[in-house]
C-alpha cells in the first residue's frame, strides 16, 4: 500500500482518504453511502458548495456595485435553488422549467434573469407573469414578442441585450459562445448588436436596463473576460451616450473554468473577479462614465468540482493487446460529458486509494451504444465486479443533461453536509421512466 494516493482528485477538506485507502466524502466511507442510497449515486458536498458561493459573492474594493447570478444550467434541483438563496445568489434560468425549479426552490422571481435563444411565446408570458427580474434578449423577434406580452400584462419588462464580443477563449469549442460564429446574441461586428438596441428602445414596455455577453465555458484564463469587458464597455458608453439609453448594468456572463486533471491551473475567484472589477473601474474613469453594476454568472466554478459520482463496476472484459472495459451502472445517461465532448474527469476505485494504479482500464456505461463511455484509458488499480469508481468533479453538466436513454432511470442526488445527509433529487423508478407514456386508444 502507498502512502499516498496516487490520483488526483479535487483538494477539498471534505474528500479524504483513510489509512486502509476508503475514500471518504465528508467523513462517510464512499461505500456506505452506496450501501444506504444506492448505486449510482451523485453527492454534492454542502460546505464545499457554500464556500464556492461565497468565493464568488467576492466584494469588490471600492463602490463598485455587483450581483452574481448562480448559472442553473450546471444543475438545478429545487433544493439546490434553495441553498443559493440562503447564499444570497440570484439565479440564472434557460427555460421555463428552470424558472419553476428555482420559484419552487424559494428564489423571489426578482432575483431570476432569464436567457434563451429561443424562447417561445408562452415562455415569456410565464416569465412576464411570475415578475421576472430582467430577461436577456438574444435575437430580433423576441423584442416585438417581449412587447406584447408586457402591454398585454401592463408592465414595462426589464431586459438586457446578448451581445456576442468577438472573443474566442481556449476551451472546447462546444462551449465557446462568444465568437462572431455562435447560435447566441446580437454580433457586435457588423452592427447587429447595435441594431437591437435600437429596436428595443423603441418599445415603451421594455426598459433596457444593460448589457450581456459570455463568452464561453470551462475557461482557465482571466484575460479573455478582460478583453471582452474591454468591447462590452466599448459598446456599453456608445449605446449610454450615442443611443441614449440610460444603462445601469453589466452583465459579463460566467464561463470559468474548474481543474478537471493535475495541470489545470485554477481560477481563483477573487483574483478573478478583482482583475475585472479593476479593469472595469478604470475604463470607467478613463472614459468619463460612471461605473456599471457588474453582474456575473458563474455555474460550473459554484458547483462543479463539489460533485462526485459513485458507480459499481458490474462486469469486465480485458481484450488482449486492446483494451481493459469495466462496464458500470450508469454511463452517459447521467454524465454525457464525454460522449459529448471527451471531457475526462479524474476516476479513482472508491475502496482502493492507496493501491497503485498499475493499469489503465477504460469505463463504459450501461448504453447499448459503443459511444457510451465515461473515460478511455485512465490509469487504475486492477477492477472488477462489485468496485465502486469515484468520478470527481461531476457537479456539473452532468446530471443536469442526463437522459433516460434505454429507460435508464437517473440517479439520485444527495446533499452531504457536516454530520446531515439529504436527496436533492430521488432516484427515479420504473413508475417515474412510464408516467408519461399513454396507449392510443386503438392499441389496446
Ligand atoms: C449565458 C450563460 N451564462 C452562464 C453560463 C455558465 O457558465 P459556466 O458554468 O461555465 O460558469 C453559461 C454556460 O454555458 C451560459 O451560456
Amino acid at each position: 500500500m502507498l502512502d499516498k494516493s496516487p490520483y488526483f482528485f479535487p483538494q477539498l477538506p471534505e474528500i479524504t482518504v483513510d489509512s486502509g485507502g476508503q475514500l471518504l466524502l465528508a467523513g462517510q466511507p464512499a461505500r456506505d453511502l452506496l450501501a444506504r442510497h444506492g448505486s449510482p449515486l451523485v453527492v454534492i458536498l454542502e460546505d464545499a458548495l457554500r464556500r464556492n458561493c461565497r468565493a464568488w459573492m467576492h466584494p469588490p474594493a471600492g463602490d463598485l456595485r455587483y450581483r452574481m447570478y448562480y448559472a442553473s444550467k450546471a444543475l438545478l434541483t429545487t433544493g439546490v435553488a434553495a441553498l443559493m438563496a440562503q447564499e444570497g445568489l440570484g439565479i440564472d434560468v434557460v427555460s421555463s422549467g428552470e424558472m419553476a425549479t428555482a420559484i419552487a426552490g424559494g428564489v423571489k422571481p426578482a432575483d431570476i434573469l432569464m436567457h434563451g435563444n429561443a424562447k417561445d411565446e408562452a415562455e415569456l408570458a410565464y416569465a412576464v407573469a411570475n415578475g421576472v427580474g430582467r430577461i436577456v434578449i438574444d435575437n430580433l423577434e423576441e423584442i416585438s414578442r417581449l412587447a406584447g406580452i408586457a402591454a398585454s400584462a401592463g408592465i414595462r419588462q426589464k431586459v438586457f441585450v446578448r451581445v456576442t464580443p468577438g472573443v474566442r477563449p481556449t476551451t472546447h469549442r462546444y462551449v465557446q459562445t462568444g465568437q462572431q460564429d455562435s447560435k447566441f446574441g446580437f454580433n457586435l461586428e457588423g452592427g447587429l448588436a447595435q441594431d437591437a438596441v435600437l429596436q428595443v428602445l423603441r418599445y415603451p414596455q421594455l426598459e433596457l436596463v444593460g448589457l450581456h455577453c459570455h463568452i464561453g465555458s470551462q475557461v482557465l484564463e482571466t484575460e479573455p473576460f478582460v478583453a471582452a469587458a474591454g468591447r462590452m464597455l466599448e459598446f456599453y458608453a456608445l449605446v449610454q451616450q450615442e443611443l441614449g439609453a440610460p444603462l445601469d448594468e453589466l452583465n459579463l456572463g460566467g464561463g470559468i473554468g474548474i481543474r478537471y486533471k493535475d495541470s489545470d491551473q485554477a481560477i481563483n475567484p477573487a483574483q478573478h473577479m478583482s482583475r475585472l472589477y479593476d479593469f472595469v473601474e478604470e475604463w470607467c474613469t478613463r472614459h468619463g462614465i460612471a461605473c456599471p453594476l457588474i453582474c456575473d454568472e458563474p455555474g460550473r466554478s459554484i458547483i462543479g468540482e463539489t460533485g462526485v459520482t459513485l458507480y459499481t463496476v458490474q462486469s469486465t472484459k480485458c481484450i488482449e493487446g486492446i483494451r481493459n472495459y469495466a462496464s458500470v451502472d450508469g454511463g452517459m445517461t447521467d454524465n454525457p460529458r464525454f460522449a459529448l465532448y471527451e471531457a475526462r474527469h479524474p476516476v479513482a476505485p472508491a475502496t482502493g486509494m492507496l493501491e497503485p494504479a498499475d493499469q489503465i482500464w477504460s469505463i463504459s456505461g450501461k448504453c447499448c451504444e459503443t459511444g457510451d463511455m465515461l473515460i478511455h484509458d485512465v490509469d487504475i488499480r486492477a477492477l472488477q465486479a462489485g468496485d465502486v469508481l469515484a468520478f470527481f468533479s461531476t457537479g456539473a453538466y452532468t446530471w443536469s443533461m442526463a437522459s433516460n436513454y434505454n429507460r435508464v432511470a437517473r440517479p439520485a442526488v444527495l446533499l452531504l453536509g457536516n454530520g446531515r445527509e439529504g436527496l436533492l433529487a430521488k432516484r427515479e423508478t420504473t413508475i417515474d421512466l412510464l408516467r408519461l407514456d399513454n396507449i392510443p386508444g386503438w392499441l389496446l
